[in-house]
């Protein structure tokens, strides 16, 4: 019987348990090229299975206020408003924020921080703030029944809600026309 020495026969029951050990490990080894688990997996692999032909939708771009018909600037407002922010006195508007105090509450800067929403751009905010609604009549909404739809992340009920009475009609035609004029601001 040709038998090994000891020695020899516990170097090979060692190798071979080293090459089991190294064939486990490499079968147990996560595949470099496969897919891990995160958020957007369901969509590759939505578009892995289809074969590519998964037409991935962009988000759209609100349209912006000077891409706007004037019928579609005023939807829904009525005749007379209309009539008062068509031809509104935009010069006198700055002066009226004054008297009425809306700039203590807002500020056409940007980077100024006050208890109400900015006015930077606010002729193409108005357009996305209520689905369906006009811009023009948003901001009048905004300025004579204030919470008909708060602005998110502000709260309500601070703005005063009697301008209305305390504006004449021509005063917010002049408002909201300088408001609409916001936009398109870098
Ligand atoms: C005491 C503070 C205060 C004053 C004064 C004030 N506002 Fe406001 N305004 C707010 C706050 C807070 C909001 C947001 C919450 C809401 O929708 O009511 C707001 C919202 C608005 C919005 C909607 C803005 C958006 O991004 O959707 C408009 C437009 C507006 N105000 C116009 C005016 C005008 C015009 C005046 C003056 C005639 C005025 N505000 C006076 C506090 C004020």
């Amino acid at each position: 019987m040709n038998s090994l020495a000891p020695c020899c026969r516990f170097a090979v029951i060692a190798s071979l348990l080293l090459t089991c050990a190294m064939l486990i490990v490499a079968g147990c080894a996560p595949n470099a090229a496969g897919e891990i688990i995160s958020p957007d997996l369901g969509p590759k692999l939505v578009l892995a299975q289809s074969a590519g032909n998964v037409v991935v939708e962009p988000t759209p771009v609100p349209p912006k206020l000077a891409e706007l018909a004037p019928d579609q600037v005023f939807a829904g407002v009525a005749d007379d408003v209309r009539q008062t922010i068509e031809g509104a006195d935009v010069a006198a508007a700055e002066t009226l924020a004054l008297q009425y105090g809306c700039v203590g509450c807002h500020a056409v800067d940007p980077n100024e921080v006050k208890t109400g929403p900015t006015w930077h751009n606010m002729g193409d905010t108005a357009i996305v703030r209520v689905a369906g609604e006009s811009p023009a009549q948003y901001l009048y909404e905004s300025i004579v029944n204030p919470n008909a739809f708060i602005t998110p992340g502000y709260p309500g009920n601070i703005m005063p809600q009697n301008f209305k009475d305390t504006m004449t009609a021509q005063e917010i035609g002049d408002m909201v026309a300088y408001l609409l004029q916001q936009n398109g601001q870098p």
